[in-house]
């Protein structure tokens, strides 16, 4: 066997005994339901929080766009990639933001692997709550600065670390998820956009989860009504969305700086017509329609409550099982009773942190939901 080979199946065979090797299951969605091994189950395990991805009207615009643009970009945004549908999108997306200007990346992964090294470089410091998003450490890591994690969610962490090591830096940059991807809780804004001013450090949050969901579609530094100063508002368009791409909201100078320095958009393809075009019809809907936007939220509390669980912030709600086997076992378990509940496992999440994580979406039956949390609560939490 070439070494390569033997590298590659050595290192899946250690990865196969602690049950980490991965693998992906065909599947084929239909609304919120998922064809898997032939079976079909209601799935709480999409980010398609409000079903978007299949909305008739959107399905539509994609459509009629990929009939009149084609399927591809052609180039990269900065040769001949750059359609004209970006403009609409870009200033939907800073308007539904609040910011002056708006910068369109290929997905999220690459929106914050280009953001944080066009903002920081090697003699900068970064500040990374220790649960956010493996995108946004890859970028920290790609920019070369000094990387320090602060304990999940805790201002005063932050600020001890900031108070050791900004004098340090020129820039600083503090980074964090807005609504945990994992958790489904809320990083505290508002401290934290305090904290960034008082130290003269840039807040980028990146908001995958709570556009289209927290604070009336707006995203989670509207969660309490009066936005938070967010000066980097990062967000994609593949969860509530519904689609593929991802988002900087900014001001003019930080979007042009973007635009011609971020490595992820300057040497990746543009996105798709139909893609963009569905984006700007999914944000029709999320702007006409605030009602409809609060729905998983709605549907996530009202499992909680039903299963005893602490109240969500989020259409996220974690059950943690602690060991990689536990949660397979109880995935399986639901698989057997017609919910798609995908096990999340280390690396994803800590060591020890093994989890059911259920995705609420807007379509989601009451009565489906009351007959998950009966099972959950039996079999899964034995209460
Ligand atoms: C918090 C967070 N940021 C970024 C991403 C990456 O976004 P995308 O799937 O558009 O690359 C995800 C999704 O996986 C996410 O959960």
């Amino acid at each position: 066997m070439r070494s390569l080979d033997v590298f590659a199946s050595e290192k899946l065979a250690a990865l196969e005994q602690r049950q980490l090797r991965r693998s992906s299951v065909v599947t084929k969605r239909q609304g919120i339901y998922c064809t898997r091994n032939g079976r079909r189950l209601l799935s709480f395990s999409c980010n398609d929080y409000l079903n978007l991805s299949q909305h008739p009207v959107i399905v539509d615009a994609a459509v009629e766009a990929a009939k009149r643009y084609g399927v591809g970009a052609g180039a990269s945004r900065l040769v001949t990639g750059n359609h004209p549908l970006y403009a609409d999108l870009e200033s939907r997306l800073a308007r539904l933001k609040g910011s002056e200007a708006a910068c369109v990346f290929g997905s999220g992964y690459l929106a914050n692997t280009g953001i944080i090294p066009a903002l920081s470089g090697p003699d900068d410091l970064i500040l990374v709550d220790e649960l956010s998003h493996a995108c946004i450490n890859a970028g920290a890591k790609l920019s070369g600065a000094s990387v320090h994690h602060y304990r999940h969610c805790d201002v005063e962490h932050a600020e001890t670390l900031l108070a050791a090591h900004r004098a340090n830096h020129p820039r600083a940059l503090l980074v964090t998820d807005g609504v945990f991807s994992m958790d489904g809780d809320l990083a505290p804004l508002h401290e934290l956009s305090r904290l960034a001013q008082h130290s003269d450090a840039w807040l980028l949050v990146d908001d995958a989860h709570g556009l289209g969901v927290i604070g009336g579609g707006h995203g989670s530094s509207f969660a309490n009504g009066k936005p938070v100063d967010v000066p980097l508002q990062m967000g994609t368009l593949s969860k509530a969305i519904g689609g593929y791409g991802g988002y900087l909201c900014a001001t003019q100078p930080v979007i042009d700086l973007m635009r011609t320095r971020a490595r992820t958009f300057i040497y990746s393809t543009g996105l798709p017509p139909p893609v963009i075009a569905a984006a700007i019809a999914a944000i029709d809907v999320i702007e006409s329609d605030p009602a409809y936007a609060a729905e998983p939220l709605r549907k996530a509390r009202h499992f909680a409550r039903a299963t005893n669980l602490p109240e969500p912030q989020s259409a996220i709600v974690p059950v943690i099982l602690g060991e990689t086997n536990a949660a397979l076992a109880a995935s399986q378990l639901l698989e057997e009773q017609g919910f798609l509940v995908v096990a999340i496992r280390p690396p994803t999440v800590p060591q020890g942190t093994a989890r059911l994580r259920f995705a609420f979406t807007a379509q989601h039956p009451d009565t489906e939901i009351e007959r998950l949390s009966a099972i959950v609560r039996s079999h899964v939490l034995r209460q």
